[in-house]
């Protein structure tokens, strides 16, 4: 399996949806960042189910133990190990999936590829609650991102095919994690959860929007390691991701050199752009400008409604209808960890240029 990302601050996430416990080693922190459970805490807290109706009922209170990496405060140098605890653990429905894989989840391609010997209880692996150890990861980088004022900043852009409209960033920076559905304001929380109630049984689908402010130029290096390239991967090791766009992302196909281009221009004497199409990455390397993200999130795999799969014991087609408690629509829980994973990259190639040193003071 492929557990570990990054390069000069790398994360190994281990641990299973139904298994013991989800952890993450962070290796590569500099020494002397202040850090208390209390901050992971804060981040998880944002991720965790049975909140509101509009997520899995499951009940988890998540709480962060850090195991080491540790003393007195301030983080060593050493391996930063956290750990939360699984304490609400159903897996009885687990049982037919293995014999009647659910369509869209990875059911019957983890058998194929693990020849049976996969953890299936609660999805494994392949669970939504893997996205623990990579909010673990992102409170620390985030922690690493205060020391240059970088800030990351994430909200629902669109659910249900609802997009949210006529907002500012500071608005979805105040409002964003007031609402449920983590929409920017109002009028569009109130669009976005009629779209889910309108779903009944099925699911929806949606885009996260993540903006990442006060980015030093110079981050990313082409042709492989390009920052552009690093945020994909880090944004597709979330499950259900089905798309990552920077800028005009998918639009620029349609549009003119002459529109697109963002012009150069003075500001109080500095380079700067006059609009930021490029999304704050040119040459897979950062400008200064916002770094703008989007990732699409494909409807929950499983739903209520009767769906078409195989019987594997009986080598028959049959129907099934999955029971048990997910999330009607992921966005929502989704967004801090989009969130965590451009906070993640951004602190790994920051440390890579050198912006951020070995030992903090
Ligand atoms: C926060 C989060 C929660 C998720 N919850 C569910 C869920 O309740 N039910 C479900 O079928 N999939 C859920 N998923 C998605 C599955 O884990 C994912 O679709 C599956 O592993 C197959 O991978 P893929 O969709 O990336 O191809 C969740 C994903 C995330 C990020």
């Amino acid at each position: 399996m492929g557990d570990i990302l990054g390069r000069s601050l790398r994360l190994i996430s281990f641990g299973e949806s139904h298994g013991k416990l989800i952890g993450a080693v962070l290796e590569g922190v500099p020494a002397g960042l202040p850090l208390a459970e209390e901050d992971i805490q804060r981040i998880l807290d944002l991720r965790r189910p049975g909140q509101s109706k509009y997520v899995t009922q499951r009940h988890e209170s998540d709480r962060v133990e850090i195991v080491s990496g540790i003393f007195r405060g301030y983080t060593t140098g050493a391996p930063l190990t956290m750990i939360v605890r699984n304490e609400d653990v159903v897996s009885s429905y687990y049982e037919e999936f293995r014999r009647k894989p659910r369509p869209g989840h990875a059911d019957y391609i983890a058998r194929l590829k693990y020849g049976g010997f996969n953890d299936y209880r609660g999805g494994g692996r392949f669970s939504g609650r893997i996205t623990i150890s990579m909010c673990m990861a992102g409170s620390v980088a985030m922690k690493l991102l205060e020391t240059l004022k970088v800030e990351v900043i994430a909200y629902s852009l669109e659910i249900g095919g609802e997009r949210a409209k006529e907002f500012t960033l500071e608005e979805a920076k105040s409002y964003r994690y007031s609402n449920p559905l983590r929409a920017p304001n109002k009028e569009s929380y109130l669009r976005m959860s009629s779209a889910i109630d309108r779903a009944e049984g099925d699911s929806v689908g949606g885009i996260v929007e993540a903006v990442a402010l006060k980015v030093p130029p110079g981050l990313g290096d082409p042709i492989f390691d390009t920052i552009e390239g690093d945020i994909s991967k880090a944004m597709f090791s979330i499950p259900a991701v089905k798309g990552v766009e920077f800028g005009s992302g998918f639009r620029a196909a349609r549009m003119k050199g002459s529109e697109h281009n963002d012009p150069l221009i003075l500001k109080n004497g500095k380079i700067s752009y006059l609009k930021n199409d490029h999304g704050g990455v040119i040459g897979g390397i950062t400008t200064g400008e916002p770094v703008v993200v989007r990732t699409a999130f494909k409807p929950t795999a499983s739903i209520a409604k009767p769906q078409r799969t195989v019987d594997l014991e009986e080598m028959k087609e049959t129907e099934i209808k999955v029971k048990g408690r997910h999330d009607p629509c992921i966005v929502p829980r989704a967004v801090v960890v989009v969130e965590s994973m451009l906070a993640f990259i951004l602190a790994d190639h920051a440390i890579r240029a050198g912006l951020i040193s070995s030992i903090l003071r």
